[in-house]
């Protein structure tokens, strides 16, 4: 039997109530929406700085596709490739990159709340997928929740014959409604709360915000749609 694999990612329990938002520098249009600092930017970037040295280490001389999942990948990506060059430019060894970059539309989502989605994916974006036939694929996403969009976006990656496919994630939930698909990189496990910031949105807004943060109620009501 397998060994039981060793926890790779940072955990953040469910009763860490973060930092307060006073010893950070938040813009002002945010203040009184947000609950805390649940991942301050500095951290994001150490760890995202460890992951890009085990995807080369585990992917090392050779190249790979990147598929950035917009918009909220976006931020994670350039980080993520931007650790990945400066090993390449300072190691005998070198991982060469294409970067292409793809939305993902999730439907049947007819719920009220913004928080979920449900439902059949479709692909927006990008060049004509079957560029990663033969190739080895890195997707990139911001966070997985349930997992059931990005279970669906990988059989439509495989069904295009990749030669394989890896995914990172900077931040996995811990929800109940998780189907129970883990990426094979992550950054940090997080409580079932809803996040934003470092690209993630909620209705589009505070993706100009460099922590990662737990959105509150105000803020919840104050970028509604
Ligand atoms: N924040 C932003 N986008 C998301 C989240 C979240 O917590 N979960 C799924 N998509
Ligand atoms: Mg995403």
């Amino acid at each position: 039997m397998a060994a039981k694999p060793k926890e790779n990612f940072i955990k953040i329990e469910d009763d860490d109530g973060g930092y307060n938002l006073d010893m950070f520098c938040i813009p002002r249009h945010y203040e009184d929406a947000i609950e805390n600092v649940i991942i301050p930017h500095g951290l994001i970037q150490d760890r995202t700085e460890r992951l890009a040295r085990d995807i080369v280490k585990d992917n090392g001389d050779g190249h790979m596709v990147v598929l950035c999942v917009l918009k909220g990948g976006y931020k994670f990506c350039a980080d993520l490739l931007d650790f990945i060059k400066a090993l390449n430019r300072n190691s005998e060894t070198s991982l060469q990159l294409r970067v292409d970059f793809i939305r993902v539309k999730s439907y049947e989502n007819a719920s009220v709340e913004n928080d979920q989605s449900t439902g059949e994916i479709t692909v927006l974006g990008g060049d004509n997928l079957s560029s990663v036939e033969g190739k080895k694929i890195l997707i990139v996403e911001d966070i997985v929740d349930t997992g059931r969009t990005m279970s669906k976006l990988l059989k439509l990656v495989h069904s295009y014959k990749p030669a394989s496919v890896k995914v990172v994630s900077l931040l996995v939930k811990r929800t109940e409604r998780s189907s129970g698909y883990r990426p094979d990189y992550i950054g940090f496990e997080v409580p079932d709360k809803f996040l934003v910031g470092y690209a993630l949105d909620y209705n589009e807004f505070f993706r100009d915000l460099n922590h990662v943060c737990v959105i509150n109620e105000a803020g919840k009501k104050k970028f509604a749609i």
